[in-house]
């Protein structure tokens, strides 16, 4: 079924076989470009990770996924938004990545832990530490958006943070990804993205702050561009970062970080400056195009504007019936598209992540639901095997199977 693509040429089967060769980034080479998302699975208890991760990666990197992001993980007891959220910091948390890093190389694969610090994002109280206030830019908070998906009002709430809290959690930015290297990680991913602390700072609304970190989005990037900065300086010139930033934030949906080229620059020049190797740029739907006039993905924007690879996630394999009649964060995702795509034999998306990727609007493909249904999701599609891939519920959730 070779079909002409672009320019190029290049015909989705040929796109197809691109998707499952070697990627280099730095030193490291990964064997293929397909990676598992970052998704919070919150199976911890005080930070350390329950048992069953390793098998949980393994089994990914065994069913074809080449690098897996670990979920969001908390650099300070203040950072965490969740009592069962995992931490990169404190020994027995650390030591507890130790399997779930060796059983991913075992069977072939890369592994980077996403580091990660809450904000505001993190409610007033939270277990484990409900004395320690939360911090954030200034003292704005929007709580994340309802069950109707509504954004809801902000109010004023948390501490703003002093120069010296700036400077202490970039430090325990840079102490988490030192840890990362130390225990054998491939790279690190900073969670930039979703309405969290660094977002929180790109976000005018969440960032009132009238010092250095608040004014152009340039000014705004400063305190990520530092988090960064910061990380290259404790690991060295050959350790890969990973920068995930998105449009969408937990507390609204429809929310921006840049609404246009100019600003897409504005955000990740100062970014690469700092010493990012690879944006990933998370959307909901990755096909979206960014701003109107030009059909480039936000994804296609940040690799011509940054001169980076770039990593592609959102709805890849959910325009299947996946999700359709769930009440949750996965209907968001996929409802849109469920009604519009008859030919469930094959996902229009996975076409359209062909196209894309022949285009050279990215490098990587990241994979979330449909990686919690399917293990060897990467096997599946490779052999065409589409009709195998079984639909998104959020009842896999309840396990780390
Ligand atoms: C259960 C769940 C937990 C998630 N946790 C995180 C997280 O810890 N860090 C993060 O950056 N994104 C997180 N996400 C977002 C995913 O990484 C991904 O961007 C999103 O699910 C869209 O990809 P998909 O359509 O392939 O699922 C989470 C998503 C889900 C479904």
């Amino acid at each position: 079924m070779a079909m002409p693509l672009d320019a190029a040429g290049v015909s989705r089967e040929e796109a197809m076989a691109g998707l499952f060769t070697p990627f280099r980034l730095r030193q490291l080479v990964l064997p293929n470009r397909i990676v598992m998302a970052p998704m919070g699975r919150c199976f911890a208890t005080d930070g350390v990770l329950a048992d069953g991760y390793a098998d949980y990666f393994r089994k990914r990197v065994e069913g074809g996924v080449g690098l897996i992001l670990g979920e969001a993980s908390s650099v300070a007891d203040e950072g965490s938004s969740n009592p069962t959220s995992p931490r990169f910091y404190g020994d027995a948390a650390l030591e507890a990545w130790r399997a779930p890093i060796a059983a991913v190389h075992a069977a072939g694969g890369a592994f980077m832990p996403q580091i990660w610090h809450a904000g505001l994002a993190r409610a007033p109280g939270t277990d484990p530490f409900p004395d320690l206030p939360s911090i954030g830019p200034s003292d704005w908070y929007i709580p994340n958006t309802d069950e109707q998906l509504r954004p809801r009002p902000g109010h004023v709430y948390g501490n703003p943070m002093s120069e010296s809290q700036i400077a202490d959690v970039i430090a325990r930015f840079g102490e988490a990804a030192a840890h990362a290297q130390r225990l054998g990680a491939d790279g690190v991913e900073i969670h930039g993205a979703h309405g969290y602390l660094i977002d929180q700072f790109f976000w005018p609304t969440m960032n009132r702050r009238t010092d250095d970190y608040n004014g152009s989005l340039r000014d705004r990037t400063r305190f990520g561009a530092e988090v960064v900065r910061e990380i290259r300086r404790r690991t060295g010139a050959d350790f890969p970062i990973l920068f995930r930033f998105s449009q969408w934030k937990l507390q609204d949906y429809d929310a921006r970080t840049v609404n246009s080229p100019e600003e897409v620059a504005d955000l990740v020049e100062p970014l690469a400056e700092a010493g990012v190797d690879l944006f990933h740029v998370s959307v909901r739907r990755f096909w979206e195009a960014a701003f109107t006039g030009s059909d480039l993905t936000l994804s296609g924007w940040t690799r011509k504007l940054s001169g980076l690879p770039t990593m592609t996630v959102g709805s890849i394999t959910l325009d299947q019936p996946f999700g359709v009649g769930t009440d949750d964060y996965a209907e968001h995702f996929t409802k849109a598209d469920a009604s519009q795509h008859l030919d469930f034999s094959r996902p229009a998306s996975m076409d359209r992540v062909l196209d894309l990727f022949a285009k050279g609007e990215f490098d990587l493909i990241a994979i979330g639901r449909a990686l919690l249904s399917n293990p060897d999701w990467a096997r599946i599609v490779r052999e065409g095997r589409f009709h195998d891939l079984k639909p998104y519920s959020r009842d896999v959730l309840g396990s780390l199977a």
